[in-house]
């Protein structure tokens, strides 16, 4: 039964009482504290908190008399404790139509912390003009809170700004700590690593600089961690692999940089692993293939170099997105990548890889998306035409200067866009010249090359292209044997 209609029953049962049997005295000041059995310093403290945030002219005794009853404030809850009604979840920002909407001059009522009972805080779009009016977070009070607040959030407020106070080190009990995108800056306050029962940390995409505090590493019953889009910089700390119960990890858009630490192996349940657009390098380490649920490996953009033979890929049977684009590779594509069933979104575009692709990448199942381009690739592309009419622009072997697809899919509708035909027709369209000339082999191939360089891209095949290729073919043999 609802607090509301439990309220309900109890006046009219009253009521009824009362109409029955004689009733006598003042009915208000008895049936006041069974209406809203709210202590009145607990009643005030969330009046004038609310005050401080949506302005002086939201009277809350006015509006909301019963703010635990019969007049809910959007955004406010409450429960029972020893019989009296206690705020226990504080949502201030438009989260519904009727939410509590944040003023201009918002500020902190220091008498927030007062609610004894406050498990979740929250603050979404509420400090919004960092010039007009910045807001820093009160400091050194927060250990009111200790013995209750699970779950603290400031979501997209942009006039937030200054640092994270270390008082929130004092918050025992909290689980869940998420400061996204607002204008806080400074270091990550190594005090956060003492909040042991946290389950998420998310202090993603405000202007925190320094390194990532070694204990971080100790948060052992932490699910996520999300550090991205910040300026943190210096390395992965080590004692990372403390946090084995992890699940998903987002460290992408900072600079941190050196190795990538062996003890990630650690995270066995780790389905997410973000590290793009750092400065990460030392090659991939071997134990990544330890992290058997990963689903999702983004590590685009690092200088990460190294090869990628050195990893057993097939372990990372859960793998759906891999994403090694822009990461310094050099050596082959390992025929292990195409035991990965699960994979829908391969990239290893713009790296150093060298030599002939293996078409069994062509028969992953589940593929959607495979980029080669941009790397030192060779020879001929032995994917099937029906795979590169699937694909479309989705498959991506362009910029691979020494890479060429087989003379026959010419004739087919679906060869693979900006990569060019193989030259064997250079011999088919002029054994006699060849002949002629003596053997004179390599020249008129890398003549070829030159010319597929110059931007004859698959479109180009049709029957003009051929006469095209004659011609242009026997005037460079001419060429050459005259110079
Ligand atoms: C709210 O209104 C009541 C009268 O309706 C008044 O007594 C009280 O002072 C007001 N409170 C605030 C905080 O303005
Ligand atoms: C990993 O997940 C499994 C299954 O959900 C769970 O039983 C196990 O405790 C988790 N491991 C860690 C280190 O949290
Ligand atoms: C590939 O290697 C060449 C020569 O070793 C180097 O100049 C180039 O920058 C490398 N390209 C990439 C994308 O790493
Ligand atoms: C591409 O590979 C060839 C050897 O296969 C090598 O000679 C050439 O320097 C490489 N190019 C780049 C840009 O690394």
């Amino acid at each position: 039964m609802k607090p509301f209609t439990a309220i309900f029953h109890t006046t009219l049962v009253l009521f009824i009482l009362c109409l029955g049997v004689y009733c006598d005295g003042d009915g208000d000041t008895e049936m006041a504290p069974m209406v809203a059995p709210m202590e009145k310093t607990e009643q005030e403290a969330l009046y004038s908190t609310i005050q401080g945030f949506v302005g002086t002219w939201w009277n809350g005794s006015d509006l909301y008399p019963d703010p635990c009853g019969w007049t809910p404030i959007q955004g406010v809850s409450c429960d029972l404790y020893d019989g009296f009604w206690y705020v226990t979840a504080l949502n201030i920002g438009p989260v519904q139509d009727n939410s509590l909407d944040c003023a201009h001059n918002v500020e902190f009522k220091l008498h927030l912390f007062e609610l004894k009972h406050l498990k979740t805080l929250s603050f979404l779009n509420c400090f919004i003009s960092p010039r007009k009016h910045p807001v820093t977070i009160p400091a050194n009070i927060w250990y009111k809170l200790a013995g209750s607040l699970e779950s603290l959030e400031f979501r997209s407020n942009p006039g937030l700004v200054g640092q994270v106070p270390t008082g929130f080190g004092d918050l025992r009990k909290l689980q869940s700590l998420v400061l996204l995108e607002n204008g806080l800056s400074g270091n990550l306050p190594t005090i956060i690593g003492n909040l042991v029962s946290l389950r998420r940390l998310v202090i993603a995409g405000n202007r925190f600089t320094g390194h990532i505090p070694d204990n971080f590493g100790g948060l052992g019953e932490l699910l996520i961690l999300d550090l991205s889009r910040n300026s943190l910089s210096g390395p992965l700390p080590t004692s990372f692999g403390g946090l084995s119960s992890l699940l998903k990890l987002d460290l992408s858009n900072n600079q941190l940089e050196g190795d990538l630490p062996s003890e990630l192996g650690n995270m066995k349940n780790l389905t997410l692993l973000d590290l793009r657009n750092n400065k990460f390098s030392g090659g991939l380490t071997q134990s990544l293939q330890e992290m058997a649920s990963l689903e999702d490996m983004a590590l685009s953009n690092n200088p990460i170099g190294g090869d990628l033979l050195s990893l057993e890929w097939q372990n990372l049977q859960n793998l759906v997105i891999l994403d090694l684009s822009n990461t310094g590779l050099t050596g082959e594509v390992p025929e292990s990548l195409a035991e990965l069933k699960g994979l829908r979104f391969l990239g290893l575009n713009d790296n150093n890889l060298t030599g002939n692709p293996s078409p069994k990448l062509a028969a992953l199942p589940s593929v959607t998306a495979l980029y080669l381009n941009g790397n030192n690739l060779t020879g001929e592309l032995k994917f099937s035409g029906w795979f590169y009419g699937k694909m479309e622009r989705r498959f991506g072997a362009w910029n691979n200067p020494n890479l060429c697809y087989p003379v026959e899919l010419m004739s087919s509708s679906h060869v693979p866009f900006g990569v060019k035909p193989c030259d064997q027709e250079v011999t088919y369209l002029e054994p006699d010249t060849r002949t002629k000339l003596g053997n004179e082999n390599g020249n008129a191939d890398q003549n070829f090359h030159f010319m597929a360089s110059l931007g004859f891209s698959s479109h180009a095949i049709d029957g003009l292209w051929w006469v095209f290729l004659a011609e242009i073919s026997t005037m460079i043999l001419l060429w050459n044997f005259f110079s």
